[in-house]
């Protein structure tokens, strides 16, 4: 067995309905891939709708299963709600939202407009909002249960990160609401949780986090203690489990994946790794020669 085989059984997500955020590139698209495969449909959403008509155009061939490609920037409350519509039209019930859809970009906090911080924190937390609002009040009002909402937030949620400060301070946002509504809205049936990805390289993240020959001279394979970038296989499995009614008794939860990498840089000691292994004997005889002294 590899570690990028498909984990779920055949047809474990039969009968799901679900909608996909910014599901037309990188890991949005390849989650939506595996819930085809899994017997899912899938409306996968975001500004772009010619990448969104492409995506959906390639992954129906590839799957054989429904997906349907609609416009929405997750921006705007009415544009979610028609989407939401349009959804509900087509597939008559959604039983998953996955937001997924976010921006983002490095840059020195004191170099950003008003206007680019606005951008960030609007997309990534004003559109979760925006998606889980429509979807959670729909469900609601029509007693519909066994619902899942799975947010993609990322590690620094909670440690925070220099140079991607609005990001960070959007998906802790998410972070914060995945938790509280795991708790609110379970009366009416509805799970929530999150994955916190380490890094999976993606065009759409690459671009804009590590332009040019910066990907070389912070190779984040190197700050990963399993020495390795993740695979979008990996974290679609994890997903499809997150999505399914195999997770029925998970709620408010958000799992790393990240291969280790933001616990080693939390470990006060951890650069010790550097030290060389035929250093070790010398450091020692100093710790127990001083014993005593
Ligand atoms: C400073 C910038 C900037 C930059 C844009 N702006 N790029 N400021 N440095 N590099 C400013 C603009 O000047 C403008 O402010 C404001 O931000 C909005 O920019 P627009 O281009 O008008 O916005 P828009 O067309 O809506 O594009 C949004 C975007 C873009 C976020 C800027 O990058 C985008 O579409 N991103 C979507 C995909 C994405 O980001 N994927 C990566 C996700 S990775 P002014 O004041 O001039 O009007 C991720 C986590 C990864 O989230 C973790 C990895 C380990
Ligand atoms: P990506 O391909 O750039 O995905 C972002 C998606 O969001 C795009 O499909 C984009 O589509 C959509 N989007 C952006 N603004 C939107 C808006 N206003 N309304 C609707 N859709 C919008 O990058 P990715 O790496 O796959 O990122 C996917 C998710 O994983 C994000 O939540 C990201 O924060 C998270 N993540 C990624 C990594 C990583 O290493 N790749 C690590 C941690 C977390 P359009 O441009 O067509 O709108």
């Amino acid at each position: 067995m590899k570690y990028t085989d498909k984990m779920l059984r055949e047809g474990a997500l039969k009968g799901k309905n679900i909608v996909v955020t910014g599901g037309g590139s990188g890991l949005g698209k390849s989650m939506t891939r595996y819930f085809l495969e899994l017997g899912a449909k899938v409306a996968i959403t975001s500004r772009n709708l010619e990448k969104l008509k492409n995506t959906a155009k390639e992954l129906e061939d590839e799957t054989g299963s429904t997906c349907l490609p609609l416009q929405c920037d997750v921006r705007h409350y009415d544009q979610v709600e028609e989407m939401k519509n349009q959804v509900i039209e087509a597939f008559g019930t959604v039983d998953v939202l996955l937001n997924n859809a976010a921006g983002n970009f490095i840059s020195p906090t004191e170099r950003l407009s008003a206007n680019a911080f606005d951008t960030i924190i609007d997309i990534v937390l004003k559109g979760t909002k925006n998606c889980t609002l429509a979807f959670g009040k729909h469900w609601i009002d029509t007693q519909y249960k066994n619902t899942t909402v799975l947010n993609i937030v990322t590690t620094y949620a909670w440690t925070g990160s220099a140079y991607v400060v609005p990001s960070a301070t959007a998906k802790a946002g998410v972070l914060a609401m995945t938790r509280s509504l795991a708790v609110e809205w379970a009366k009416y049936g509805m799970r929530f949780n999150a994955i916190a990805p380490g890094p999976f390289p993606t065009k759409g993240a690459w671009d804009r986090l590590v332009p040019g020959d910066l990907a070389e001279k912070l190779d984040f394979s190197k700050r990963v203690p399993l020495s390795r970038t993740g695979e979008h296989q990996e974290l679609a499995n994890l997903a499809a489990y997150l999505v399914s009614d195999f997770s029925a008794y998970v709620n408010g939860e958000v799992i790393t994946i990240d291969g280790g990498e933001w616990i080693k840089g939390a470990g006060q000691f951890n650069l010790l790794e550097q030290v060389p292994e035929e250093m070790w004997d010398q450091l020692e005889a100093m710790i127990r020669a001083k014993k005593n002294k």
